[in-house]
């Protein structure tokens, strides 16, 4: 059984994890200031030459309603706005981040698609109810990053999940997957994820609801409503089997998400709709970028 600070100083130190691209950071670091500094960050995300020319393939993508062409960040963020480019730069970090992890027990693909699921439920149900006063357009972020403990337990841990079944329907329908990691590693992917977001410098408000989204229950006041806001977009995506259903079965989604955020489960049908066509644009984005390989 490991620590999770031997857990944490393996995957860093001795097995090489990749790093989340430090734009990410620095980007969601400046967006928590009083004042965000939108020239500087154009800036920052300038000085990236691959995550720039993906940004402005996609910028300019019909889907984006491109008329003129556009060739720098700063325009990119005229013309989509600051909080569309903050959730593309994400995107591609992400998307890229699994393309370079090497090759574990989680298919990517469907990796991404539970994780931009997750975050599109998030932003689908804010933007139909008004749930959260402030930090809506954080949830874009924590959704895509709910699960990357996951990621990155089951590529760089693998042992830990050695013999359990390619299909895990086979296990039954009430396995959960946070007592089987904690049963085999003494931790589990919330808490690793947190673990790693935080070394790489995201902030707390992002990680406690990644440390906290199987158990928004025990999840520090703060930041409690977004973490209850992501275990019920986490257990709609799971439902609808978005990614898959590797983190466990959810036939159903138990009340106590919806009473606890004081959402009426009538919203249910439009957003799973919702979800389904947004994914769909999203895998669209990725192709016309080329990072689906
Ligand atoms: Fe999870
Ligand atoms: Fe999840």
């Amino acid at each position: 059984m490991y620590t999770l600070k031997e857990i944490i100083e393996q995957l860093i130190n001795i097995r090489r994890l990749p790093t989340l691209n430090p734009v990410v950071v620095m980007v969601e670091k400046a967006l928590n200031a009083e004042e965000p500094d939108v020239q500087g960050l154009s800036r920052v995300i300038s000085d990236d030459p691959s995550l720039t020319s993906m940004l402005l393939k996609v910028a300019n993508s019909a889907l984006y309603g491109a008329r003129r062409e556009i060739t720098t960040v700063q325009e990119a963020v005229v013309r989509l706005g600051f909080t569309e480019v903050r959730k593309l730069v994400m995107d591609i970090s992400v998307v890229n981040y699994v393309a370079d992890m090497p090759e574990g027990l989680l298919n990517p693909i469907k990796y991404w698609e539970h994780s931009i699921g997750v975050a599109i439920c998030m932003e689908q149900i804010q933007n139909m109810t008004r749930v959260m006063d402030k930090n809506g357009p954080q949830s874009h972020v924590v959704g895509l990053l709910h699960d990357i403990g996951r990621l990155i337990s089951s590529t760089h841990l693998k042992e830990a999940y050695e013999s359990l079944p390619d299909n895990p329907d086979e296990l039954g329908s009430d396995w959960n997957i946070i007592e089987i990691e904690r049963d085999r590693m003494g931790i589990d992917h919330a808490q690793i994820g947190a673990a790693v977001l935080d070394r790489w410098g995201l902030p707390t408000k992002i990680v406690n609801c990644v440390r906290y989204h199987h158990e928004p229950e025990v999840c520090p006041a703060e930041q409690r409503k977004q973490t209850y806001l992501l275990s019920l977009s986490d257990a709609i995506c799971r439902k609808m089997q978005v990614g898959g259903s590797s983190e466990g079965c959810q036939t159903e989604i138990p009340k106590k998400l919806w009473t606890k955020l004081g959402l009426d489960e009538g919203i249910l049908e439009e957003v799973e709709k919702k979800i389904t066509d947004q994914i769909q644009k999203s895998l669209v984005l990725l192709n016309i970028s080329g990072m689906q390989n």
